[in-house]
């Protein structure tokens, strides 16, 4: 009995012994690599990691003087909100809380990328008379970012898909409910634009429930030379 009480102790004192072992030897290590992270690291890690180089938008690769760099995300399901980058400015995303369910639209100076308006229309419950109304306001030259979020098709209409069309797209035509797509087009383009992306909403491939996968898309755009 007397044996086991001894032994008891011990087995406490041993524990709270190595923890507290543990705990100096931890904290004292971490506070020593804290204060030493700058030697520790050696000198040259750091001027490597500063000088690591950022292009515009975030994109992989730097973009041509002539051209301007851009990104478009389309929305995932109902979920996560699209996103549009043009020359490093972020013009919409769930961030600057300006996106919406059914078609997000930049439109920006061809010229300069200078902003010109940009808006979200409900393609579910919305008016198309308002997408309408905008797509027919923008001027030749004007470049023109389109990314999807939830569903971009129900209310279109044959003059809209028509007005998409001329700005260069080959999928707004066809585009369908809560099928996923992201484009770069522009008032008076001669040719179809290379810059866009097409997913179908199929239940047998949708990587999601409803919807499909969302699309990444980015680039460098030429600037439009008088
Ligand atoms: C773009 O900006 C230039 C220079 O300010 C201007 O001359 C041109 O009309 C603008 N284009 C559009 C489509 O706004």
């Amino acid at each position: 009995m007397r044996m086991t009480g001894v032994l008891r102790g011990l087995a406490v004192l041993f524990t709270l012994l190595t923890t507290w072992l543990f705990a100096t030897t931890y904290f004292h290590r971490v506070s020593i690599k804290s204060v030493n992270l700058r030697s520790w690291l050696g000198p040259n890690d750091m001027p490597t990691k500063a000088s690591k180089v950022r292009y515009s938008c975030g994109n992989q690769r730097n973009c041509p003087e002539n051209t301007f760099a851009f990104k478009i995300i389309s929305g995932a399901a109902n979920v996560v909100g699209p996103s549009m980058c043009l020359q490093d400015t972020v013009f919409m995303s769930a961030i600057k809380n300006n996106i919406g369910r059914g078609l997000n639209i930049v439109v920006v100076n061809g010229t300069n990328a200078h902003l010109i308006k940009m808006a979200a229309f409900d393609m579910y419950s919305g008016d198309v008379k308002d997408l309408v109304m905008f797509l027919g306001g923008i001027k030749q030259g004007s470049l023109v970012l389109i990314a999807s979020y939830d569903d971009p098709a129900t209310k279109l209409n044959d003059e809209a898909r028509k007005m998409l069309t001329e700005l260069g797209s080959n999928y707004a035509s066809k585009l369908g409910f809560r099928d996923n797509w992201i484009f770069l087009g522009g008032k008076g383009l001669k040719n179809k634009s290379p810059f866009e992306q097409y997913l179908k909403n199929n239940k047998d491939t949708n990587k999601y429930d409803g919807w499909p996968e969302m699309l990444e898309m980015e680039g460098c755009v030429p600037k439009k030379v008088d």
